[in-house]
């Protein structure tokens, strides 16, 4: 199938948007969050793990006027809840010993532009409250400060979690649930959008093939109904790592009902490996690229033994982490030029200031590399 037969295979969702499906279901989200896109409501994200909520995030920033200026995704969850507020909002010189000067916080760098608030249900009660009045008035003190400042800021928060049953709980201030869910987003798990399926597998398939340096698998009949059999429960981000699995480790082009069985077990309790659960997909992922990367550096130390005994020139022991893995055409950079610092800014600069992804880049944890970007004075 040739690029072109592909995207127009995609759909019209795809063409215009990069939105995998044209499934009623998703077709109907496309079609509000192009409708509010233009405007500066504030839109909350609803929808299980891995259904795509980040996606229409950016997808609302991109359609909307503020599309020029900052997009900054914030998991409230990653950052310990002494410091939010101060990651938010900023603080003033001398408010805390660490403060040693006058800092700005994400509100104040994305001016103009969108602050996407994702795991909203984790965001501290008592920031909660600062929260709504910048929702409200578009105004904020600094952590330690005294004077109001003015931003203009539209906000998208995400969850996958019930925050009506947070608010009764009283876990969630019920003010600003109201205030967030003027405009909701509501994101069909898989199950709900069955006939997407094939679109994604053929999709993902043939972008995992590029990616490994594979042969994109073709898919019986049989094996796209187990598929659309399974209970995804990781959703997208789930099938995209099965067919990632699939497509470097099946050595057959094709791929029947058989070999899906013998990665799926069929009773719905229990998968492949990598096993992906609803709350600890990202370490899933995490396990899935780590076991990649020991893969490649298994194959590293048995070039540089090689060479070593050749005495050809040897191959640096560090990788271009933004490069595919598994093809040997990869670009190599030699460790002494990046420092563990370096690293870090860099691969926060190419995910934008995105903590999440680019700790995923760096196969470490988001807290991990929170107090690695304290303990080595990084400053975004
Ligand atoms: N409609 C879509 N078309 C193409 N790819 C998609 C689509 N929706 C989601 N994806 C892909 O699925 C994966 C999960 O998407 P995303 O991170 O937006 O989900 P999420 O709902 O934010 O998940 P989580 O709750 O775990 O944060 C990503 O790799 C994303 O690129
Ligand atoms: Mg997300």
């Amino acid at each position: 199938m040739t690029i072109r037969q592909l995207s127009m295979e995609l759909g019209p969702n795809y063409k215009e948007h990069n939105i995998i499906g044209y499934s009623e279901k998703i077709s109907e989200v496309v079609s509000i969050a192009k409708t509010v896109a233009p405007t500066s409501l504030s839109v909350l994200i609803s929808g299980e793990s891995g259904t795509g909520k980040e996606v229409f995030a950016e997808l609302i920033h991109k359609l909307s006027d503020r599309k020029n200026n900052k997009f900054i995704a914030i998991n409230c969850g990653a950052i310990p809840e002494g410091l939010i507020e101060n990651e938010l909002f900023g603080h003033e010189k001398g408010s805390y010993t660490s403060a040693t000067d006058k800092s700005r916080g994400y509100f104040e760098v994305a001016d103009k532009g969108t602050i996407f608030l994702d795991e909203i249900g984790e965001l501290p009660l008592s920031s909660q409250v600062k929260l709504l009045r910048v929702l409200e008035n578009g105004t904020f003190m600094k952590v330690g400060g005294s004077v109001n400042v003015k931003v203009d800021v539209r906000v998208i928060a995400a969850t996958n979690k019930n925050l009506p049953k947070m608010v009764a709980k009283g876990s969630f201030r019920e003010d600003l649930f109201f205030r967030l869910k003027a405009v909701t987003l509501q994101l069909p798990s898989l199950r709900e959008r069955l006939s997407d399926i094939p679109v994604f597998v053929m999709k993902f398939s043939a972008d995992s093939a590029a990616k490994y340096n594979r042969n994109q698998l073709i898919f019986e009949k049989e094996a796209l109904s187990e598929i659309m059999n399974h209970h995804w429960k990781g959703n997208i981000r789930e099938l995209k790592n099965f067919i990632d699995m699939l497509t470097v480790m099946e050595t057959g082009r094709t791929v029947t009902g058989d070999v899906i069985r013998k990665y799926i077990k069929t009773d719905h309790s229990s998968s492949y490996l990598p096993m992906i659960m609803e709350d600890t997909h990202k370490d899933a992922d995490l396990i899935f690229k780590t076991l990649l990367e020991i893969k490649s550096d298994i194959n590293l130390i048995k070039k540089f033994i090689l060479n070593t005994y050749t005495n050809k020139p040897s191959v640096p022991f560090y990788e271009d982490p933004g490069k595919s893995i598994l093809n040997p055409e990869r670009e190599i950079v030699p460790t002494e030029e990046l420092s563990e610092k370096d690293e870090i800014i860099l691969t926060l600069k190419k995910h934008r200031g995105n903590r999440r992804k680019a700790a995923e880049e760096l196969n470490i944890s988001e807290r991990t590399l929170y107090r690695k970007i304290e303990k080595l004075g990084i400053e975004l």
